[in-house]
């Protein structure tokens, strides 16, 4: 039997994954995966219970055993740890910079994984993530890795943050940004990279309707 229809966007912070795949849901009416708020629901778990995020066997037994789910409300989707919401708490720079080191420990991502790949279901799924196409679903129907380059991505960033009415220190995001692709391209298990077969997609210089439309034509042409 045919699987359900994977949509995997794949690609580093700030390329705009983010709006093309909630865009991408509502447009073919499949649900929404956003793998990299599992890894950083995991960091925030970690952190809370003390956990180093150097300690590789605990941060496994946490994944094991974390209490994750998403919930959709009127004002978009929610992300619960047991019953806290941490939607917001998982958002920060920081929490992201230790999602990024907890997820480059390869057991840590084999714990995660079926996990991931239960969410795939009819009518079909949107994943948002680092390995989407390569890792998680290499059968993926469609496969689109969307980059920029970090100057662009460091703005956009920028402009997230001020906008949230929060201070933005360009020099500082485009450093993080800088570290944060540095440790996703270069862990030995499930490295940032496009898959073979992905559509290769620069939004550098292009707007998020451009991005979409593009898209949308891609997977149009697949279905
Ligand atoms: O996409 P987001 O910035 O929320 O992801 C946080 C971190 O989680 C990334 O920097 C990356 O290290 C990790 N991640 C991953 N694999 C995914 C999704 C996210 O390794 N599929």
């Amino acid at each position: 039997m045919e699987k359900a229809f994977v949509i995997a966007v794949d690609g580093p912070g700030g390329a705009g994954k983010g709006e093309l795949t909630k865009r991408l849901a509502k447009e073919f009416g499949f649900a929404l995966l956003d793998s990299g708020a599992i890894y950083r629901v995991l960091a925030y778990a970690a952190r809370q219970a003390g956990l180093a995020m150097f300690d590789e066997d605990s941060l496994v037994q946490e994944a094991n055993v974390l209490s994750l789910s998403f919930k959709v409300e009127d004002d978009g989707v929610h992300v619960l740890l047991g019953k806290e919401d941490v939607t917001k708490a998982i958002r920060t720079e920081e929490n992201g910079i230790n999602a990024s080191k907890v997820a480059a420990h390869p057991l840590v991502r084999t714990a995660l994984l079926e996990r991931q790949r239960a969410f795939r279901q009819e009518p079909g799924l949107v994943a948002d993530g680092r390995d989407m196409g390569t890792v998680v679903f290499p059968d993926a129907q469609v496969k689109i890795f969307l980059d920029a380059s970090p100057e662009v991505r460091a703005t956009r960033r920028q402009k997230q943050l001020e906008a949230a009415g929060k201070e933005a220190d360009y020099e500082q995001i485009l450093k993080e940004i800088t570290e944060r692709d540095e440790r996703d391209r270069n862990r030995p298990v499930a490295p940032l990279k496009p898959a073979e077969d992905a559509l290769l997609l620069d939004s550098t210089n292009m707007s998020i309707e451009e991005v979409f439309a593009t898209a949308c034509q891609y997977i149009r042409s697949k279905m």
